[in-house]
């Protein structure tokens, strides 16, 4: 498909912001939906709404269908060896909770030690925080260097018998860097450390086989990838999902049930407790189908980099020697220039882009900054609108100073 014929999809392309076109470059936050996931959510509320796995009349099976045909559609797109690996949450906070908590009750005990990278979104840090609290757990970091690649050289030197379980994202919703999840895994594998990956970034940019990255677990959400938002997928391998106690209890994560207490059902049942999403989990399917069919061309990426690498008054974040290992999310400072302020009058010129902490206050600090810009592009996003984005960069830099 070609960009134009994909922009046809997503309808929100087609409005306007105080009069102009948007120019949607916000897309690590939230992706746009295509016409085929609202077409989805609205086919099965409208028709197809029944609780699943529980009735026997004919609603209720087309709901589970849709659901179930939904998780073998999901593993099939992850390559995991069994659909029954894939557990549908809220999205990748959900996923990533539910991994640190119930890991946390089967395997980290007082002094163990989890690793995790100093890149990391929120959701892929308080959690493990809290845990380490409390189980009386000693939480260690990865470092970053300054153009904020994670410092896997220093990953062998920091584990100790006492580790247990490393925890990174496989892309930086800031720094857009590839993190080299196959070698982290293998080192972690050869030491007896589970690979926790938060995919949040990851499944929208690149192709993932999580038998081939060799990870224990990868995580992402519905949202970023063109599915419904209060979607999202929790990946883990079934030899240690068995093992792991359920989150939540509540329906249908159960067996039997005894005043004297309950029994689980197998997985992923047991960490499905409660109604869950009927009408947006099946738009996973409709979102992987259009994924397949993006164009591939990285001129966007290629442009954007380039440009705001060599800007005067610019620091672009997550700089590197291979451009192959960045996604195209670009995070940066002005000199001189308030990142609100940019980002408030990019508003009015049409851009949507985020500003502030990106949800990873340490990695600020790290950087020295209490914030940065972000522009971060999706593939129907055009080479006409980069250019608008760095002309207009450039006229509001002006601007403030
Ligand atoms: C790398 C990363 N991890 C986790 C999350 C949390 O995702 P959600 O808010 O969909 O649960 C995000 C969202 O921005 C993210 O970018």
């Amino acid at each position: 498909m070609t960009t134009t014929e994909l922009r046809q999809h997503f309808p929100q392309l087609q409005r306007t912001v105080y009069g102009k076109p948007l120019i949607y470059l916000d897309n690590a936050a939230t992706s746009l939906r295509p016409q085929e996931t609202i077409d989805k959510w609205t086919e099965i509320s409208a028709q197809k709404t029944a609780n699943l796995h529980r009735a026997v009349h004919r609603v209720a099976t087309e709901a589970t269908q849709e659901y179930e045909d939904t998780r073998k559609k999901v593993a099939e797109f992850i390559n995991a060896a069994d659909y029954k690996e894939v557990v549908f949450t809220s999205g990748a906070t959900h996923s990533l909770n539910l991994t640190a908590w119930s890991l946390g009750e089967m395997l980290i005990g007082k002094g163990d030690e989890i690793i995790v990278s100093e890149a990391e979104h929120h959701s892929n840090l308080v959690p493990w925080q809290m845990l380490c609290g409390r189980k009386e757990a000693t939480l260690k970091r990865l470092p970053v260097d300054q153009s904020g690649s994670v410092r896997t050289d220093l990953l062998q030197s920091l584990i100790t018998p006492k580790t247990k379980i490393l925890a990174i994202a496989h892309v930086s919703n800031v720094l857009g860097l590839v993190n080299p999840i196959q070698e982290i895994a293998e080192i972690c594998g050869r030491n007896g450390v589970l690979t926790v990956v938060d995919g949040a970034q990851g499944i929208v940019h690149q192709r993932v086989d999580v038998q081939a990255l060799g990870c224990d677990f990868y995580s992402f959400s519905g949202h970023k990838m063109y599915a419904a938002p209060g979607t999202g997928v929790l990946w883990g391998r079934k030899e240690l999902l068995d093992k792991m106690p359920p989150l939540f209890g509540g329906g249908e994560m159960i067996e039997t049930v005894k005043w004297q207490g309950s029994t689980w059902a197998r997985v992923p049942q047991k960490f499905e407790a409660g109604t869950q999403n009927i009408s947006g989990t099946p738009t996973l399917s409709p979102a992987i189908d259009i994924m397949r069919q993006m164009p591939e061309s990285e001129e966007v990426k290629d442009y954007v980099y380039r440009t705001l690498s060599s800007e005067p008054g610019i620091r672009l974040f997550g700089v590197t020697d291979n451009i192959k290992l960045k996604v195209p999310v670009f995070s940066f400072s002005v000199e001189g220039a308030h990142h609100e302020d940019l980002a408030l009058i990019l508003d009015k010129m049409g851009i949507a882009l985020r500003s502030g902490q990106m949800c990873a206050e340490p990695l600020m600090d790290r950087m020295g900054v209490t914030g940065m810009l972000r522009a971060s592009f999706a593939p129907y996003n055009t080479m006409q609108e980069a250019e608008y984005f760095v002309s207009s960069l450039r006229k509001a830099i002006k601007m403030l100073k």
